[in-house]
């Protein structure tokens, strides 16, 4: 019954080893995939080449807000207002992480 127990303990302990590793390097790629589109205008990592404003240096409540404007129409843009319409706040919110986040 005593070494019972101790294959049970061991048998948990390597399977919790196996599997602990797997969930910690997990990493979730969510915020870099919905800002590829973005990149397109704003450059990479937000850094504008052009005319068309850098996101880069922007705080993500800055970025955040400015989508949900669009996406409201409370603010008017020329293409911006169409676009922000395509996502829900909680990808907005992922979004303007990841670019705030960019060095
Ligand atoms: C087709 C080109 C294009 C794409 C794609 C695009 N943008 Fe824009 N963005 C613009 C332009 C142009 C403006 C200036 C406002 C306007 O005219 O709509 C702008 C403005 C902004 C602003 C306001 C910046 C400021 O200085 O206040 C934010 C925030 C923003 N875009 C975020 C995004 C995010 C996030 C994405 C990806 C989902 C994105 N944009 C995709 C062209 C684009």
């Amino acid at each position: 019954m005593k070494q019972k127990s101790w294959i049970t303990i061991a048998a948990l302990s390597t399977s919790a080893a196996l599997v602990l590793p797997a969930t910690t390097l997990a990493t979730d790629y969510r915020p870099a995939m919905l800002a590829n589109p973005c990149a397109g205008c704003h450059g990479p990592d937000g850094d504008s080449p052009g005319s068309i404003p850098s996101l880069k240096g922007l705080s993500a409540e800055e970025i955040a807000s400015g989508m949900k404007a669009f996406k409201k129409d409370r603010r008017k843009g020329t293409v911006m207002n169409r676009i922000a319409k395509g996502y829900s706040d909680e990808e907005i919110d992922l979004m303007a992480g990841y670019f705030s986040r960019t060095p």
